[in-house]
């Protein structure tokens, strides 16, 4: 169902925040409120004039001109809320700020508790590692396939998910991130079943997939394949503006909706920006309209396109589906025969001016984004070209450091006990053999090294280069 109306014969989508932020706009108030900046009268000029007058009075936050109010949520905000549920097929949707992290955050803090197991991949966000620390839940490990020959994370087998069910009483739940971050995607309806089997809920991370459920060239939302709850960064690739996000709890789902919310206000700023909520309400209402789904086809047909065209050079390569995974097309990773990951990143770069999304130790994660136009994706095919038939292996490039965590880790405490253990600053040659105090997780990809409770080997050093000392249990 769309939130679609027709309206002066044209079609007219409800985005009720926008609206309300438009009027306000429009009727403006004597304001005697915060943010002081004032509709930006107080502000560095050079930078008024950088973002623009209508910007800065368009900068304000919940309570004020009939905007609504986020927790509870009430007025535009609700609406914005219900419609974006409605679109993607969810219960209930809440907005997020400060991104999905919030969601995970407030995920581990409303559903979770102290010692009890929560089925989580090693290769999951931080977010959901501080969350962990916040509740003092135990994550129970499970390690996916390694896709080594590209040196990233590969797909979760519901089988690993299955042994850890067997395994372990008082699962809390299972939280998986699907897809990976260079578009590796796991088979989450036969997850979702084996979690219903064992009456445990599942949890998606999907931050990088905000446009499945608009196109039918993408994979399935896990909301669609049995999870309960999932989580969408809808700034990452969805439209909205930088630090917004989407949780939605799926229809039938079995989590404590009312433990999650509270969790939510708690951990939510007290004041957040209606530009941010503006702009999920728009991207929902965009990704729904005839021109949304233009736009997402575009990109489906650009990653294609561009895929086609690396086919057909003889030193690039692009990771794409296998017998063992399905990917998202617009993921693009690709690697140089010869050459790092961060190499060819920082060729893209200084050569031809492209800012990829992300480098690893094999290869470059470029996002075919719904906003890319074809002649961005004809200049970048023109400079993969000009790579692939220059040798650059006569430049010398010291490589010492590691980039995509992919150790097994050996846990000596439990992840809270460690965090909130006494403990001492070392220079990292001397901490080989001890218990690791501190989350070492660098973004991107936010996956990490070491944890706190975990011990700290040899293996750890490569991934450590930019580390002088770390912190380690006294
Ligand atoms: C899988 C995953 N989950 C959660 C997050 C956190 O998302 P946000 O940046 O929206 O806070 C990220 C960020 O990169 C991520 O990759």
């Amino acid at each position: 169902m769309t939130n679609v109306t027709k309206k002066d014969n044209s079609l007219k989508i409800k985005a009720p925040i926008v609206e309300a932020l438009k009027n306000a706009y429009e009727h403006p108030s004597y304001q005697f409120h915060i943010p002081g900046h004032t509709k930006g009268r107080s502000i560095l000029p050079d930078f008024r004039k950088l973002i623009g007058k209508k910007a800065l009075s368009l900068d304000t936050t919940d309570e004020f001109d009939n905007l609504g109010t986020l927790h509870p949520a009430t007025g535009p905000i609700k609406e914005a809320q219900e419609l974006a549920a409605q679109a993607f097929g969810a219960e209930k949707t809440f907005f997020l700020l400060n991104g999905s992290t919030v969601g995970n955050l407030s995920l581990a803090m409303g559903l979770t508790k102290k010692g009890q197991k929560v089925i989580t991949n090693r290769n999951c966000h931080r977010s959901i590692l501080t969350g962990l620390i916040i509740s003092g839940a135990e994550p129970i490990w499970v390690v996916p396939k390694r896709l080594e020959e590209w040196g990233i994370w590969g797909y979760i087998s519901p089988e690993s998910i299955e042994d850890a069910l067997k395994n372990n009483d008082d699962v809390g739940m299972v939280w998986i991130t699907n897809p990976t971050y260079e578009g590796v995607v796991s088979d989450i309806k036969s997850i979702a079943d084996i979690c219903k089997k064992y009456d445990v809920p599942l949890i998606v991370d999907e931050a990088h997939a905000s446009l499945w459920n608009f196109s039918g060239h993408l994979p399935e939302s896990a909301l669609k394949l049995g999870a309960d709850a999932v989580l969408h960064s809808l700034h990452k690739t969805g439209g909205s503006m930088s630090q917004s996000s989407m949780l939605h709890v799926a229809k039938n789902s079995k989590i404590n909706v009312n433990a999650l919310e509270k969790a939510l206000r708690l951990l939510h700023t007290t004041s957040p920006s209606m530009l941010l909520l503006a702009s999920l309400d728009a991207a929902r209402a965009n990704l729904e309209s005839p021109s949304g789904r233009k736009q997402i086809e575009r990109a489906v047909h650009n990653a294609k396109y561009l895929r086609r065209e690396i086919d057909k050079l003889e030193h690039i390569h692009h990771l794409q589906a296998d017998f063992g995974y399905k990917t998202d097309v617009t993921k693009v990773f690709i690697k140089a025969d010869g050459l790092s990951g961060k190499r060819l990143e920082s060729i893209l770069e200084i050569d031809f001016n492209i800012e990829a999304e992300s480098a690893s130790d094999e290869g470059v994660l470029l996002l075919c984004n719904a906003g890319n136009k074809r002649s961005d994706i004809q200049y970048l095919i023109n400079c993969l070209k000009k790579i692939d038939k220059t040798n650059y292996s006569d430049i010398c490039y010291l490589e010492n450091k590691k980039y995509m965590p992919m150790l097994s880790p050996e846990i000596r405490m439990s992840l809270r006990d460690a965090f909130f253990a006494e403990k001492e600053v070392l220079p990292k040659s001397k901490c080989i053999g001890r218990i690791a105090g501190e989350v070492i997780a660098e973004c991107p990809p936010g996956i990490s090294v070491l944890l706190p409770g975990e011990l700290i080997t040899e293996a750890h050093l490569p991934y450590l280069v930019g580390y002088e000392f770390i912190e380690v249990i006294k």
